[in-house]
């Protein structure tokens, strides 16, 4: 064959000799043309964005030579009859700059291939001369930086049986003409790959009169809209069909089970609803099915038993119900099976045992019920297994102690019992991360588990159990560690200095804490509150606080002195000291932590004066240094028009001896309190950055409505001033009326003395309001009827006369609020004013005006059960969305739902929630 074209050749140039005079220009033109479309751009690799070719990316055209042959060249295939430039092909070249319209690239008519996939043309267009390439079967220019429309001269190209122009979201788009002129002209094609362009403006009937020679369909991620179109995709020859991440709604089309010869179905992230059809089980070729992020309903078809050939069985963030088909146990060529997030019951089928190839099984958050089933220790090749969020009970098998490949693997929030299998167990080696929280194991985790993940073990979870005892966790690699809501007690145990995350609260750990814990420079959150641990903080803290960002000894019993010295460049967001026995006291170096949100100082004995310097930390939203044996007066001496406090949203010095009149100053200066600009802004929690990125969550105990609360969260539009139980004196300064974002204000048991300031009336916010247990005469404003929130209202215990104000919240209020006002009249006292009262208000109205009063509280109140962890793990989680992995680790399993529903890109990494 080769030598006859050789022959044919030799007698071409003898017989034409200007043939090969032809043939020599050709070629070195076509070779320029190639020099100067490749001087057009750099190969700069860090520049290129859409570069992920799976590391095979280099610069192809770094090895085009002026002088030499370019059919010799790297990407270029040439005719060898007359040396034109046929093909082309840079994909993952790195190519980096504006793609130029007048390109010498169109200088190639003959070309018949063109690849210039993953490559970077900086939002350039797409120039309208591609149009040109007649001759052009195989056009891909996927993931290139092309945005803008694309041009409508793509359908001159009718000879085109590939085609690839799809890219990130939203960078590209088509209109309707465009897009029938690509259908109509391109009666040969069979791959069509337009994923991420933008088609909002079309109607998916537009792809009606398809080529029934289609082979695939791609249109991900293309904003379609509308319901899924009946009998438009019924092309007989289809293989793959992917609409994942559009906006189709309605049914799955019965008619989808006509495309026999289907490989590849995916129809996930979009709206559609109803049942899926049976006739799904017709697609025998199928080796993926997706979807997932649907809201279909029903049971899962038994029919999809049928289908042999599956890998990849995704079904998972619909409301399926009923049981899971023991006909899924005859998918044995199964590797990824996904129905987690539905309504799945019943036990998990013994069938699913059969699936010897599966590498990811993901069955969380439904409602199955039962002992999980020995077999699942068959799946030898397991990497992920997710069972958590269901209704499991029983043991552990031990069974799944075999399962060597397991990587991450998640029994939460279920019903398992009895301890963890006291046993020598050589399996779950490479384990990473392995989550039993939320269950009622009991007894302690056995020194064997060291064996578990030894090296690899970053992340473990056991918290909400009953576990009474640690033996041993050496993990080397422990990045973060939750033991918290257990029942153990013994020593502080010091985890591996890689751990940055390290959870114990709630459990009946004693003793004092060893400083080696500061050798955990990486350390950013340390929660230990809710124990009975004792002695002196260790010194070291301070230096540690470098790294920490959330430090809660809350509820031990650590005496002495607060660490005098705190780090230059500290990174304490929240600093948590309420319970103890310490005795202060707070030194300024704590402003080194200029980012310090939270300080709970509370319920301590700390004899100190005012810490005022605190002032200007710049983002301090929460003060406590309630109960405590702080004195002194909070007069401001400098008169320094310095910001005090500008920030501050929750001020809770109740239970002191601070003296003297109410702090004006300050009180002026809590902007954040008075910030009309905040008034129906969304409600968002305190920690949340602007980027959304960020998310923690802080508890702090305070007095509302008269009653001891827990806050897990701090809604940012919690504004409360609590300064009770102290030894203030003076009037109420008419300031209070600027505070128009105050939620709940407490100054009672104080020596109060004058009226209540009209302006009070102003506080349009208030939920609560005590004065009792002062000295305040006059009456009552009328105003504070008007206070839309007020539901809890005590002046009790003053010297208040006149009038009760009447209406509104004022009905909801009982005799309790005015106990020991001699003067005062009118309901619901008992003595009347000398005039016809009004009549009581009947119990309808009030029950009314109560509940309008509740409605927007939710208070998120501590000891929730494990059911409800979603969203608000106890009360120090962090949400992150971005990179840092020891965040991602942590937070990754409660928030798992709100981040798969936010990720845009739907990326999201099939149960291995590793990033
Ligand atoms: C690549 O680009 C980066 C950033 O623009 C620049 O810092 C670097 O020097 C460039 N490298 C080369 C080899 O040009
Ligand atoms: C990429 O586009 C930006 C914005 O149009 C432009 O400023 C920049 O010079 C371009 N870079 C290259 C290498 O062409
Ligand atoms: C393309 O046009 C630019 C100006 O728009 C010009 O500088 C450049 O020389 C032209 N390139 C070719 C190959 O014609
Ligand atoms: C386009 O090129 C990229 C990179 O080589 C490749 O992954 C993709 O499959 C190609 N598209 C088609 C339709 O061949
Ligand atoms: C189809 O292609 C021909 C050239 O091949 C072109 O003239 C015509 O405009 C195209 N039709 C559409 C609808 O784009
Ligand atoms: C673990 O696997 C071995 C075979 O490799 C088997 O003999 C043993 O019974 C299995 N253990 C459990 C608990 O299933
Ligand atoms: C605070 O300490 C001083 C001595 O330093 C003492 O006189 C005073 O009684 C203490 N205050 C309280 C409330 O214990």
């Amino acid at each position: 064959m080769a030598s006859s074209y050789l022959f044919l050749f030799l007698c071409l140039f003898l017989f034409f000799p200007q043939l090969y005079a032809s043939f020599s220009s050709s070629g070195s033109h076509s070779c320029s043309s190639l020099i100067q479309f490749k001087n057009s751009f750099s190969t700069n690799q860090t520049n290129a964005a859409y570069l992920s070719c799976d590391d095979q990316s280099y610069p192809k055209t770094d090895s085009w030579k002026e002088g030499t042959d370019c059919c010799s060249w790297d990407g270029v295939t040439c005719d060898h009859l007359n040396a034109h430039v046929i093909a082309l092909d840079l994909s993952c070249s790195s190519l980096y700059g504006n793609f130029p319209s007048n390109t010498t690239l169109f200088l190639l008519p003959h070309l018949q291939k063109l690849n210039l996939a993953y490559n970077d043309f900086n939002l350039s267009k797409i120039p309208s001369e591609f149009g040109q390439f007649t001759s052009l079967f195989y056009f891909n220019l996927s993931h290139t930086g092309f945005a803008g429309e694309v041009p409508s001269q793509v359908s001159h190209l009718s000879k085109l049986v590939s085609l690839d122009l799809s890219g990130i979201e939203e960078q590209l788009t088509i209109d309707k003409y465009a897009l029938e002129g690509l259908v109509h002209n391109l009666t040969e094609v069979r791959h069509l790959f337009l994923d991420g362009i933008n088609m909002s403006s079309v109607n998916a009937h537009v792809f009606m009169n398809l080529s029934s020679s289609l082979r695939s369909l791609s249109l991900a991620g293309c904003d379609l809209q509308g319901k899924f179109p009946k009998n438009i995709f019924d092309l007989p020859n289809l293989n793959l069909l992917n609409l994942r991440r559009n906006q189709l709604s309605g049914q799955i089309p019965r008619s989808l089970g006509n495309l026999l010869q289907l490989t590849h179905l995916d129809l996930s992230w979009n709206r559609l609803s109803g049942q899926i059809p049976r006739s799904l089980g017709n697609l025998l070729q199928l080796t993926h099915l997706d979807l997932s992020e649907n809201q279909l309903r029903g049971q899962i078809p038994r029919s999809l038993g049928n289908l042999l050939q599956l890998t990849h069985l995704d079904l998972s963030w619909n409301r399926l119900s009923g049981q899971i088909p023991i006909s899924l146990g005859s998918l044995l060529q199964l590797t990824h099976l996904d129905l987690s997030w539905n309504r799945l019951s019943g036990q998990i089928p013994r069938s699913l045992g059969n699936l010897l190839q599966l590498t990811q099984l993901d069955l969380s958050e439904n409602q199955l019920s039962g002992q999980i089933p020995r077999s699942l220790g068959n799946h030898l090749q397991l990497t992920v297994l997710d069972l958590s969020g269901n209704q499991l009970s029983g043991q552990i098998p031990l069974s799944i102690l075999n399962l060597t490949q397991l990587e991450y693997l998640r029994i939460a929030e279920n019903a398992l019992e009895g301890s963890i299998p006291d046993e020598f167990f050589t399996g779950l080696k490479s384990l990473e991360s392995l989550d039993l929280s939320c269950n009622k194991i009991e007894g302690k985790i056995p020194q064997w588990m060291q064996e578990v993940g030894n090296v690899s073990l970053t992340y473990f979870n056991v918290s909400h159990n009953s576990l009474t005892e640690v033996e041993h966790f050496p993990w080397k690699n422990i990045e973060s560690l939750d033991l918290s809501s257990n029942l153990i007690s013994g020593n502080l145990p010091i985890p591996a200095s890689t751990i940055n995350v390290f959870f114990i609260s709630n459990n009946s750990f004693n003793g004092e804490v060893s400083s080696l814990i500061c050798n955990a420079s990486s350390l950013r959150i340390l929660d230990l509150s809710h124990n009975n641990l004792s002695g002196t903080i260790p010194q070291c803290f301070g230096n540690l606080s470098n790294s920490l960002q959330f430090l809660n000894l809350k509820k031990n019993k650590f005496y002495g002195t607060i660490p005098p010295t705190f780090a230059e460049g500290c990174q304490l967001t929240n600093f948590n000291l309420n319970g103890n026995l310490l005795e202060g006291p707070l030194t300024p170096s704590i402003l080194n932590c200029n980012d310090l949100e939270v300080l709970d100082l509370g319920n301590n004995k700390i004899n100190d004066t005012f810490p005022h310097w605190l002032g200007s930390l710049p983002y301090l939203q929460v003060l406590v240094l309630k109960s405590n044996l702080m004195h002194g007066s909070l007069r401001v001496n400098s008169s320094k028009s310095s910001p005090f406090f500008s920030k501050i949203q929750i001020f809770d010095l109740s239970n002191n001896y601070f003296s003297g009149p109410l702090p004006v100053r300050y009180i002026n200066s809590f902007k954040a309190i008075i910030n009309l600009e905040k008034i129906g802004s969304t409600v968002s929690y305190m920690g949340v950055n602007d980027d959304g990125g960020d998310f923690y969550t802080y508890s702090i105990g305070i007095v509302m409505k008269g009653q001891d609360r827990e806050l897990v969260k701090i809604f940012t539009m919690w504004m409360i001033i609590d300064l009770s139980n102290n030894q203030f004196e003076g009037g109420i300064p008419e300031v209070f009326g600027k505070l128009n974002l105050l939620k709940g204000l407490n100054l009672s048991h104080n020596n109060l003395n004058g009226g209540i300031p009209t302006s009070v009336g102003n506080l349009k916010s208030l939920e609560w309001l005590d004065l009792s247990s002062n000295r305040l005469s006059g009456t009552i404003p009328n105003r504070l009827a008007d206070l839309p929130f007020l539901s809890s209202f005590n002046v009790s215990g003053n010297q208040l006369h006149g009038h009760i104000p009447q209406g509104k919240q004022f009905n909801t209020f009982g005799n309790d609020s005015y106990q020991g006002n001699k003067g005062l009249c009118g309901f619901p006292v008992s003595k009347g004013c000398n005039i016809i009262e009004p009549p009581p208000p009947n119990v309808l109205e009030k029950d009314g005006s109560k509940s309008n009063i509740t409605f927007g509280w939710k208070v998120v109140l501590i000891g929730y059960g494990c059911g409800v962890v979603f969203g608000m793990s106890v009360g120090y989680v962090v949400f992150q969305t971005g990179k840092p992995k020891w965040l991602v680790n942590l937070v990754e399993i409660q928030h798992e739902k709100k981040r798969r529903r936010k990720s845009k890109d739907g990326s999201r990494s099939n149960g291995r929630r590793r990033i």
